[in-house]
């Protein structure tokens, strides 16, 4: 039997490890020490040049099929660690056949849940860790993955501006769907619940968890999840005057750290409200399809920012069904190219267009919050014009600057 390496990237240094001996076996110089969760299978860190691999022992079929489950969740772009390869055909010096490893990056900063609660948490950082729990089960169940063993152990937790982001590990028991039904997901979050509060049980006989109750926690986490999943998939109405609300709720999305799709927005018979429905979506989506719709060229944000202009453009002039690139044509000549040819040439240096229109639309978004209805972008450009533009520093003209996240206003709790 050869040794059989198979990875996503050349990695000739995989050759020089051990893997005639069974992992748990391995000596210490090529292991890396580094806290780790609990796990069935036998998983040790081992450095690599100057990387650290998480390799785990486990049966041939199994490891082929979580590196493909790992390899198509990096593809949804949903937070899990970053599958590097498998190795069969593993043998004893002996002959005596050894198990399958799969090898995957080691999530740098990451912290199991063990190594979180024993620095003695905080009740409100306890809380903080089930919402990024809650926030991962969210996404993944949009893009059609039932987990299956959701767990604290099979979850790495990583430090986020002051708060934490969950990271799935464990993929074993995943199956990929085009999308969930309810039963589906209401299975998940079964288990999700069955399974934390044993975990949190472990802890606090382990004097770990000094307040809250198990039970609570793990039914807050559940709570947690269904208010996301509300706010990102409820459809909502609005009157048509009050397309700011629109944004709002855009940037709620943001805030719970979605990309939004185009909304889709219908517009009643009479025409007098409007329903968006929020689709999420993955990176680069919203340049990639600016681009195509108009030629614009612009970073990520900036194209969220102008997409969701045209689509609630089509929505105000009631032609959600005409050809998507006649309607772009129109936006672009006559709101995106008004607004733009309106900075005065002694001005235009301060900033591209693109971040203009951007900066534009949120003076009058806030002018419209202020005065609690639309305001027209014609004020909102003159406005613009005079008090904000002519402060900008010379050097804040670079070409291709993403535009920052805009903090958000209307925050509801
Ligand atoms: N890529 C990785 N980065 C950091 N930690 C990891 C990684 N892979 C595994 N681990 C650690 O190993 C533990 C067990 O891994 P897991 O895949 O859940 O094994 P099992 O299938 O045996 O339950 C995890 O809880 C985590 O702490
Ligand atoms: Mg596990």
């Amino acid at each position: 039997m050869a040794l059989q390496i198979t990875t996503a990237r050349p990695t000739p240094e995989l050759l020089d490890l051990p893997w005639r001996r069974p992992l748990e076996e391995w000596p210490e110089e090529v292991l890396a020490a580094l806290p780790r969760g609990i796990s069935r299978h036998v998983v040790r860190f081992v450095r690599l040049g100057r990387r650290v691999l998480a390799i785990k022992e486990i049966n041939a079929e199994i490891a082929d099929r979580e590196y493909a489950m790992l390899r198509n969740l990096r593809r949804l772009h949903v937070p899990a660690v970053q599958p590097l390869g498998v190795v069969h055909g593993r043998e004893a010096a002996d002959g005596t056949p050894l198990d399958a490893c799969l090898l995957t990056l080691h999530l740098e900063f990451s912290l199991p849940y063990r190594a979180l609660f024993s620095q003695s948490l905080r009740p409100d950082t306890a809380v903080r860790l089930m919402d990024a729990l809650a926030l991962l089960l969210v996404r993944l169940h949009l893009e059609g993955f039932w987990w299956g063993d959701v767990s604290l152990s099979n979850t790495l937790f990583r430090r986020d501006a002051g708060a934490f982001a969950a990271y799935l590990v464990d993929a074993e028991t995943g199956e990929l769907h085009p999308s969930l039904s309810d039963g589906q997901r209401a299975h998940d979050l079964d288990l999700a619940q069955v399974n934390i509060t044993g975990e949190l049980m472990d802890l606090q006989a382990g004097g770990f968890l000094e307040n809250g109750d198990p039970f609570e926690i793990a039914a807050s986490i559940v709570e947690r999840y269904h208010s996301l999943w509300e706010e990102l998939t409820a459809p909502e109405r609005f009157g048509v005057g009050d397309r700011w609300r629109v944004d709002e709720r855009i940037r709620r999305l943001n805030d719970l750290g979605f990309d939004v799709d185009e909304l889709s927005i219908t517009t009643d018979v009479d025409g007098t409200h409007i329903q968006i429905q929020p689709k999420v979506v993955d990176a680069g989506h919203h340049s990639r399809r600016l681009l195509r719709l108009t030629g614009l060229d612009v970073g990520e944000n900036q194209a969220r920012r102008l997409l969701n202009d045209l689509d609630s453009f089509a929505a105000a002039t009631d032609r959600q069904g005409d050809d998507e690139e006649l309607v772009a044509h129109d936006w672009l000549t006559k709101v995106y190219e008004p607004v733009t040819r309106a900075v005065p040439r002694n001005l235009t240096t301060r900033l591209e267009p693109a971040e203009v229109f951007h900066e534009v639309l949120e003076h009058r978004w806030y002018m419209s919050e202020r005065a609690g209805h639309d305001v027209p972008i014609e004020d909102a450009i003159q406005d613009y014009i005079r008090t904000v533009l002519p402060a900008k520093p010379e050097e804040e003209s670079v070409v291709g600057v993403d535009t920052i996240e805009m903090p958000v206003i209307a925050k509801h709790d």
